[in-house]
């Protein structure tokens, strides 16, 4: 099985409500060969109309923050926890997390990353730990099924509140460390 050929079949699914809301499906982007995986929460409007993962405004900073630790959209692969829009942008519900996470568990098979980032207080919950706390908790290494796994704030929440932008320079400093321990076609 092939991350496009997985992205084929989920283009059709109704495994939530989400699905009758969404214009595009938003599955993720990057190439199968891609060592570090990053993990938002679910697709806003921009995403939503042009079916690819941060497209938007906090897409353009994690731009930004991808270039400050010298990997760019080629050496990543991006998705989210729900590849569907929820309406407005509100927290995806549990129960659509629930209903979309055998397609993100696909993806991290088939994949086989090095190291996953999740970005937000939603991914680190569900990929790390229910209780997880962002503030408390962001820039510090866990495991996901042995892969090394870190949160940082979601780029959303940075434009809300640039005074958190020293700790995610840290975080992406940090990250940038375990980049160059265990990723090989990565600079
Ligand atoms: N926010 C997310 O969490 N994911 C996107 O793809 C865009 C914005
Ligand atoms: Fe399917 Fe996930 Fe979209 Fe729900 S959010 S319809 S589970 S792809």
């Amino acid at each position: 099985m092939t991350l496009s050929a997985l992205c084929e079949q989920c283009q059709h699914c109704t495994g939530c409500g989400l699905s009758q809301t969404r214009n595009k499906l938003v599955f993720g982007v990057g190439p199968e060969n891609a060592e570090v995986l990053f993990i938002g929460e679910g697709p806003g409007q921009q995403e939503d109309l042009q079916g690819e993962p941060f497209v938007g405004a906090a897409g353009h900073l994690l731009d930004d923050m991808l270039l400050i630790v010298d990997l760019g959209r080629d050496n990543c692969y991006i998705a989210n926890i729900v590849k569907c829009r929820p309406p407005g942008n509100r927290d995806p519900l549990e129960t659509e997390q629930e209903a979309c996470f055998p397609w993100l568990q696909q993806q991290i098979e088939i994949l086989q990353p090095k190291i996953i980032v999740c970005l937000g207080r939603i991914s680190a919950q569900k990929l790390i730990k229910p209780d997880f706390r962002i503030t408390r908790e962001h820039g510090q290494w866990f495991s996901y099924n042995g892969i090394p796994i870190m949160a940082m704030y979601h780029p959303s929440a940075l434009l809300r509140d640039p005074s958190k932008r020293p700790e995610s320079f840290r975080d992406l400093k940090i990250l940038q460390q375990k980049v160059s321990e265990l990723c090989t076609h990565t600079p």
